[in-house]
């Protein structure tokens, strides 16, 4: 297919648009960017400047090269702007339908060989090209928030997508200095599947009374090293947002009870607690708030993170058992996408999969639930 990417076509100028134009126009690619909304597209070229004027004062590029980077960015106010494009990314509103008919009139105008991709992080790969003339061009890009600063990108080949395609866009990833991972067309991707019982366990341990945000969140960074506990992780991340994801996951896997939202999180959506982005989520961020300090307690944050960690490495090893990516990848996706201190499946090793898999049984036997399924892979590893 193709060899050469010299103009990128960027759909969406919101939170990831912007972010991916960013990243491409520093590679030196020319970008065409386009929003239905104008003064979305007006009021993120500004924040870049700003934003590029802050990197050039901080010496991380020069006055020169902000501006360059600007100049590169050609604002469209037509989709027609796009004829040239080597490779069209959309980064718009989460809805399938309206994703569905923008490829469409999209295909009406590049030529037959520029690639079409969606940075999507929950609508299946293969249904958004089965609505395509030519539904072997088009992949998945997913790109983590913030774009510019997170390494990772997950390439994502539907069933209907040509074969040597993901390969190219992984070596179009590494030259833009990302770090890509080929994963297959499942709910979640790797990322977004692998890491939801940190939030979801981290809840049920809330709503069981058992501990509260504050020991759960001290508790994974002290004896996980994450940089960031599930709850602190929520509010930024918005609440709201998590469990939307969740709410996709689950009802992707056809409502596998391994993924089920949590009644807490539902009820925090309700009453707008989204995080930071309200003022109030998990902790209160108004100025002066003093949220309270966790009460230590050795034995239960051995059990905490024992209990959320056992889950994270299930995934991982259903996640390798699946051939989701390969082992590296897996790995990489973690580390990369979310900051995780380690590896799931070396942490794994290092913690003995024998407990991960006797915490798991446990679980199992005290609640009866199929959340606390093992891999038939962990299974096996024990031995
Ligand atoms: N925000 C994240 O953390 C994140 C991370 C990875 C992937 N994603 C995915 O990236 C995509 C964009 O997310 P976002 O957070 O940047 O959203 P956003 O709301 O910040 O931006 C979406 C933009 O799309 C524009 N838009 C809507 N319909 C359009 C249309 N028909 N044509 C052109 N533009 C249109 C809107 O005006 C808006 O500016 C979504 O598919 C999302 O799932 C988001």
């Amino acid at each position: 297919m193709k060899t050469e990417f010299k103009t990128i076509g960027i759909i969406g100028s919101g939170t990831m648009g912007i972010g991916i134009a960013q990243v491409a126009a520093t590679q030196g690619l020319q970008v065409c960017l386009f929003d239905v909304n104008a003064v979305q597209t007006e009021k993120a070229i500004l924040n870049l400047e700003k934003t590029l004027q802050k990197l050039a004062q901080k010496e991380k590029i020069s006055f020169e090269e902000a501006e360059n980077i600007l100049n590169r960015i050609q604002v469209c106010t037509q989709l027609q702007g796009f004829k040239d494009c080597d490779l069209v990314i959309e980064a718009i509103i989460e809805n399938k339908d309206i994703k569905t008919k923008v490829f469409q009139e999209l295909e009406t105008i590049v030529t037959e060989d520029c690639i079409l991709a969606s940075n999507t992080s929950s609508i299946s790969i293969t249904s958004l090209s089965a609505g395509l003339k030519l539904p072997q061009r088009f992949i998945g890009i997913h790109f983590f928030n913030p774009a510019p600063l997170m390494p990772l990108v997950e390439v994502i080949p539907g069933l209907l997508t040509e074969k040597t395609l993901a390969q190219e866009v992984y070596a179009l990833m590494k030259s833009w200095k990302k770090t890509p991972v080929i994963a297959k067309d499942i709910p979640g991707f790797i990322v977004n599947r692998i890491a939801r019982p940190y939030y979801g366990e981290a809840l049920r341990l809330v709503e069981e009374n058992i501990a509260t945000p504050e020991q759960i969140d001290d508790a994974m960074r002290t004896l996980g090293g994450f940089r960031m506990g599930p709850f602190e992780l929520m509010d930024l991340i918005g609440v709201d947002v998590n469990f939307s994801v969740t709410k996709t996951v689950y009802a992707d896997y056809f409502y596998d009870p391994k993924y089920k939202p949590s009644l807490l999180q539902q009820r925090m959506s309700e009453a707008q607690l989204h995080g930071r982005k309200t003022g109030r989520g998990f902790y209160d961020y108004s100025e002066n708030a003093q949220n309270p300090n966790p009460e230590k307690d050795e034995a239960l944050y051995h059990q905490i993170f024992m209990r959320i960690i056992s889950m994270l490495i299930n995934e991982a090893v259903e996640a390798k058992r699946l051939k989701i990516a390969t082992d590296e990848d897996l790995e990489l996706a973690m580390q990369k996408g979310v900051n995780y201190p380690k590896g799931l499946l070396a942490w794994g090793k290092e913690i003995g999969y024998k407990k991960i898999s006797e915490t798991l049984q446990n679980l199992y036997e005290e609640y009866q639930e199929e959340r606390y399924r093992q891999s038939p892979l962990l299974r096996k590893m024990v031995f």
